[in-house]
């Protein structure tokens, strides 16, 4: 994607291809239409540049509105603020009760906004409205309340020492939990807002400042969330948000020497780059990476669960999680019934634009993303994976694909062993349980996994065998501010969401006193 001057070619009207045929013209809120600036230091600025780029509606490739196109002086700007404010200032200096409060009242303002929020998701990334409007913002209402409570609760321990060199002394030691800084914050498309709230929720509650980059395919909920943060009494340039490119913005991010951390959400690929980014002067990193995730059909499973669950698993957000369960494991016992419920389930799903009341299943979110995953289609039918139902683009126009189950997949083909991040999952029977297990790790990566099974036992051993961050017994995709939630291997470093997610933005400070 490339940033280009604009000046005020914004189109007040995006049209939805419906899928019965006719076109519905969708009015866009009256904020999309209004000029999008960056925050920084409490203000709305254009970018250093003058420079903007456009934002689509992926449903029909027409550009929503445009956004500044933040760059490496932008960047260095606001981590300045962020800095400032971190190391004086109103932030520094209010009770953590105080701070938990701002969250909180954060939370209470995204909820009188729902709707507004649900819409922007749909229109920006092309997700069903409702289903933002039952998950993506209802959750992070709940994280942002969730990480208001522990602002309060962070403290340290006490010890008692025995120094072996010090015969006699005695000492009174602490340690004290202490915000880790300045965090940038890269965040990817699929859940534009709820990613925001992952990252700005544990940032806040800890007292760290913030410099957020928004994903250049789905600035706006972020933009907006701004000035809720702004309206929920946050000081000024405690969050400081940064549309751009990820080339440009999110590389002077990671690299800054101003900055502490940086906590990225997005491709393995862009993981390791931060990671080199960040190496020169070891700023802290954390990563939420890719995922193949297996999915284990037992020979004990209820399939009347199992089948919708194995569906949803893949076909939810189009398979634009990274914990898609992309790879099906089914016991021979129960191969075809599965699949056939699969394929039934994926031929059912009602394609079109995410803001029409009855879409099931949005476009992908880019162009970008729909020849990747045509790209990735066309390679496993080439290497002879046959598609039970889909396997193609729905529709000509928008990013559009059908829901698609792959059979007769091996080891080794590029479908098998790649993230698609589309809805594409690879079905693959076994016979043999400790095979399964090993064809499940069998992965660079290690994010989630489930076991569908009416067996208790084997339930807890497979949990523990599958080396996943998350694993999910008879139930996907099943999120909540209080469960960590990361990744093994490649798929990432550190856990966000509940306690765990604090321990990445703080620092324990040791406190020894001679008495
Ligand atoms: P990406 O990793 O390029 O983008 C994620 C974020 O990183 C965006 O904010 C982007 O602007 C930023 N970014 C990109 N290059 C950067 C750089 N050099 N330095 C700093 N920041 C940078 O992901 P992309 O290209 O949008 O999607 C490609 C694939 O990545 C997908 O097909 C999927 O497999 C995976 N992905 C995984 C996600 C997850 O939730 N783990 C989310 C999005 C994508
Ligand atoms: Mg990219």
């Amino acid at each position: 994607m490339k940033a280009s001057k604009t000046s005020s070619a914004r189109s007040s009207r995006a049209k939805a291809p419906a899928t019965n045929g006719t076109t519905a013209s969708i009015e866009l809120p009256p904020w999309v239409r209004e000029p999008k600036r960056l925050l920084i230091n409490g203000k709305w600025v254009d970018a250093a540049s003058g420079e903007t780029f456009a934002t689509l509606d992926p449903s029909t490739g027409e550009t929503l509105c445009h956004v500044p196109a933040g760059d490496k002086q932008d960047i260095d700007k606001a981590v300045a603020a962020a800095r400032a404010a971190f190391e004086s200032g109103p932030w520094r200096t209010m009770t953590s009760s105080e701070r938990g409060r701002a969250i909180w009242r954060l939370a209470d303002l995204l909820e009188q906004h729902i709707d507004e929020f649900a819409t922007l998701e749909s229109l920006d990334n092309g997700k069903p409205r409702a289903v933002a409007r039952v998950a993506d913002v209802p959750l992070a209402i709940d994280l942002f309340r969730y990480m208001a409570g522990w602002a309060t609760k962070l403290h340290g321990s006490t010890f008692p020492i025995s120094v072996p060199y010090a015969p006699g002394a005695r000492f009174f030691s602490y340690t004290q939990r202490e915000p880790i800084g300045v965090v940038g914050q890269i965040i990817p498309w699929n859940f534009p807002l709820l990613m925001a709230a992952w990252k700005l929720g544990p940032a806040l509650a800890t007292g760290c400042t913030v410099v957020l980059k928004p994903a250049e395919q789905t600035p706006l909920s972020a933009l907006r969330l701004g000035e809720l943060i702004q309206q929920a009494g946050i000081p000024d340039g405690v969050v400081n948000i940064v549309t751009g490119l990820g080339e440009t913005a999110g590389a002077a991010l990671a690299g800054h020497p101003g900055v502490d951390k940086i906590a990225f959400t997005g491709s393995t690929e862009v993981g390791k780059l931060i990671v080199k980014a960040a190496a020169h002067d070891l700023k802290k990193v954390s990563l939420e990476l890719g995922g193949k995730s297996p999915n284990i059909i037992l020979p004990d499973a209820d399939l009347e669960t199992a089948i919708p669950g194995a569906a949803s698993a893949i076909f939810f957000n189009h398979g634009q999680c990274c914990c898609a369960g992309s790879r099906l494991y089914v016991h021979t016992k129960h191969f075809d019934t599965v699949v056939e419920g699969v394929a039934a389930a994926a031929k059912k799903i009602k394609v079109g634009p995410g803001m029409s009341a009855d879409t099931e299943m949005g476009p992908l979110v880019s162009e970008e993303q729909l020849n990747r995953v045509m790209g990735l289609l066309k390679s496993g039918q080439a290497e002879g994976a046959k598609p039970l139902a889909g396997g193609a683009r729905h529709g000509k126009s928008g990013y559009f694909v059908q829901p698609t189950i792959l059979v007769n997949t091996q080891p080794g083909m590029r479908v098998m062993e790649e993230e698609i991040f589309g809805p594409v999952v690879c079905a693959v029977p076994y016979t043999d349980e400790q095979e399964v297990i090993q064809a499940a790790n069998n992965n660079i990566y290690g994010l989630a996994a489930a076991v569908w099974t009416s067996n208790l036992s084997k339930a807890h051993q497979i949990a523990s065998a599958i080396r996943a961050g998350t694993v999910w017994v008879n139930c996907y995709n099943i999120f909540d501010a209080a469960l960590p939630f990361g990744g093994y291997k490649q798929s990432g470093w550190g856990r966000e969401m509940g306690a765990e997610a604090l321990e990445l933005y703080t620092e324990t400070k040791s406190v020894c006193i001679r008495l």
